[in-house]
């Protein structure tokens, strides 16, 4: 193709998938299936790869994030951004109306939003391009997070709309919605990881993530609610906002323009209805003066703005009985007290348990056993006891101890000094403990046995068929074959079968046989080494090439790789001057693991070198994610979809029609797991 006939093509395209981004992401109408808008931005990837002069850092292809931000820059904000005062009760607001009644003399409106609780961004346009994203900062300065920001699909990167200005900047909240929330909770709960305490924290994080590809999973959002510009040519907020709309931008539709303050209550009664079912968090509602020139007449205290104030809603709360305390061993050996509760229902659900975090906050509450309670379900997922009724304690009640052994292996407890948390140190054969590390150990994203996941590992563990990691190399299809329980939800008390049948026992097994060839790097982060992540594995993989020169170098050796500080080089010191370590690694040695990265297949060798594949559909050996693995770990290389270029497509059984479809029209061959396996050797 020449560069001209390119250059109109990824033109055409570029606008073609803004439409259907804004029809899915905005208006939430989308007139194509997933499928088709795949194909059409795949086309655009590869049209750009091939010429890289037709780029453009505001090209849809962005959205799926790669830029690294090593470090986020700070910008001053052309135009300050402020926070707004606060009230609790009607009292308050009824006196903020009488200030603006009493300041303006005369008629006026407000316009009622939705306080969304997530995270402030500045978006500066400029000749129609979304040219800088800054975070709130301290108001005066924020950090640039253009990148990351780029990845939020409801945020315009052009406005061609006609009427929108030659510059300007909005104001909005990023936020992550609920079912995005979920999902990443689940899976970082899945890979042993400290899930976000709530869905603003976890807006906060993604977007401070280095890698913008990560932050463009995170399924984040956007609202606008403020339009800033030089010479604004509307008279009103509701105007600006109205205006934003057409342009394209992504407005709640929760607001509303308002008489006077009568007005203003019934918007919040009614929000105060429905907080509850909105599919994000919001803690309450703003209130702003419509009028510019009006806004303007009031001007600002010191702090806030006189024409604009929040009514935040009060955080729902329960009066129960505190039953008694239950601990919870973590992975890691941290014991957490729980309190059971008479249960009692909290804004639309039933709480029945709260977290007391550690022996530090039980004390300060002074729990006694049968105590009445104050619980609170805040923004955070665990409800929390805000306070004891001490008029109701019954005399003679016993105060709450927190305990000295471990609830599951009986070893005395020990705290750091300096520490909150209790733990235990038996990490070798505390049940949880063990549990916890082969959890991590078969994840997804260290040796991926994902077949052994969902309750199976808990049942072996029982059935003393294996205590660590390196057992699972010596398990064998006679030791497990039949074993089977019922396993119950501590949380949800739902109730589910796990069994041991020959298709699950031989899925199983040969997981576990695949897991020899994954690559070093995620062997070493498989280990479990405290505070040893992902990416932390793989600078030190690459770093010092195998397992045995990373147990052998000194802490100056470990200092000098980027970003390992002593915490780090003392948890790896921890670790290998471990002799129950030293015989389990020894142990993973013999089976055959990857200790080094030249024994690990390097890009571009392996049997399957330089051939694509496309994995669709259930498979009868190994889950999706396991083929993928056994594909990259012999040297091929996975795409999402089929092209042209796709070598293979693995499939298993219901593999989508329109996939099929494809495959057949592009003549690619279409294999099964056996041919796969067949191909590997
Ligand atoms: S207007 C001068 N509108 O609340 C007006 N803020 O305390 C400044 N927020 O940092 C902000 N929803 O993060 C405004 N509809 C809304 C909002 C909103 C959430 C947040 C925003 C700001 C904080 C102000």
């Amino acid at each position: 193709m020449e560069l001209n006939e390119a250059r109109q093509k990824v033109k055409a395209l570029s606008k073609k998938i803004n439409e259907h981004n804004y029809r899915y992401y905005v208006l939430a109408e989308p007139v194509i299936s997933d499928y088709e808008f795949d194909m059409m931005l795949e086309e655009l990837i590869s049209l750009e790869k091939q010429f890289p002069e037709l780029l453009d850092k505001n090209s849809p292809s962005q959205r799926v994030g790669g830029q690294i931000t090593k470090k986020f820059a700070a910008v001053k904000h052309k135009y300050p951004m402020l926070s707004l005062g606060n009230t609790y009760s009607r009292e308050e607001l009824l006196d903020f109306d009488r200030r603006v009644a009493k300041a303006l003399g005369k008629d006026y409106e407000y316009v009622c939003e939705l306080k969304f609780d997530g995270v402030a961004i500045g978006l500066t346009y400029e000749n129609g391009e979304l040219s800088r994203a800054v975070t709130r900062g301290d108001g005066v300065q924020g950090d640039e997070v253009t990148n990351n920001i780029k990845t939020i699909r409801s945020i315009p990167l052009t406005v061609e709309h006609p009427e929108a200005l030659p510059a300007f900047e909005l104001r909005g909240e990023v936020f992550m919605p609920h079912q995005s929330f979920l999902k990443l909770n689940t899976e970082k709960e899945k890979q042993s990881e400290t899930p976000f305490a709530n869905p603003r924290n976890a807006a906060a994080g993604s977007l401070k993530l280095q890698d913008s590809s990560l932050v463009s999973k995170r399924q984040l959002d956007c609202f606008v609610y403020g339009l800033l510009a030089d010479d604004l040519p509307f008279n009103t907020h509701w105007e600006s906002l109205e205006a934003l709309q057409k342009w394209g931008f992504k407005l709640c539709a929760h607001r509303k323009k308002c008489d006077g303050i009568e007005d203003v209550f019934l918007f919040i009664d009614e929000i105060g209805k429905q907080r509850a079912k909105l599919p994000f968090d919001i803690d309450g509602v703003v209130i702003k003066v419509n009028s510019y020139a009006q806004q303007e007449e009031l001007g600002f205290t010191s702090k806030f703005p006189r024409w604009a104030i929040s009514y935040k809603y009060k955080a729902e709360q329960g009066y129960t009985r505190l039953i008694d305390v239950s601990y919870q061993v973590g992975r890691t050996g941290a014991v957490t007290p729980v309190a059971n509760l008479e249960p009692v229902p909290v804004a639309g659900t039933t709480i029945k348990r709260a977290s007391l975090y550690n022996a530090d906050k039980m004390q300060e509450l002074d729990l006694h056993f049968n105590d009445m309670v104050y619980v609170e379900k805040g923004g955070d997922i665990i409800p929390k006891i805000i306070g004891v009724d001490t008029g109701q304690r019954e005399p003679g009640a016993i105060p709450v101890q927190f305990i000295t052994q471990c609830p599951e292996c009986s070893t005395t407890l020990a705290k750091l000094s300096g520490d909150a948390i209790h733990y235990c140190p038996n990490s070798m054969s505390c049940p949880p403990q063990i549990q916890g590390k082969i959890e991590h150990f078969i994840s997804r994203r260290a040796m991926n046995i994902e077949s052994l996941g969902q309750g199976k590992t808990e049942l072996l563990i029982q059935h003393k068929k294996i205590h660590n990691i390196a057992d699972l190399y010596d398990l064998k299809y006679n030791d497990i074959i039949g074993l089977e329980k019922v396993i119950e939800d501590t949380l949800t008390g739902k109730k589910r079968k796990v069994s041991f049948q020959h298709k699950t026992v031989k899925n199983i097994l040969s997981a576990i046989e695949g897991s020899k060839n994954v690559p070093f790097e995620r062997v070493l982060f498989a280990l479990g080494i405290r505070h040893l992540g992902e990416t932390m594995a793989k600078k030190l993989a690459k770093h010092f090439g195998s397992l045995d020169k990373l147990m052998n170098a000194s802490t100056e050796e470990l200092l000098a790789v980027d970003d390992v500080g002593e915490k780090m080089a003392t948890s790896i010191h921890e670790f290998f001057d471990d002799l129950g370590n030293i015989r389990i690694v020894e142990r993973l040695r013999q089976a055959g693991l990857q200790f080094s990265a030249e024994q690990s297949i390097a890009p571009g060798g392996g049997t399957l070198a330089g051939k694509s594949f496309v994995v669709s559909g259930v498979f009868e050996k190994y889950s999706r994610d396991e083929i993928k693995t056994l594909i990259e770990a012999n040297g091929g290389e996975i795409k999402s979809s089929i092209s042209t270029k796709t070598s293979f497509v693995v499939a298993g059984d219901k593999m989508g029609p329109e996939k099929q479809k494809k495959a057949e029209s592009l003549q690619i061959p279409v294999i099964s797991e056996d041919e796969l396996e067949g191909m590997i050797g």
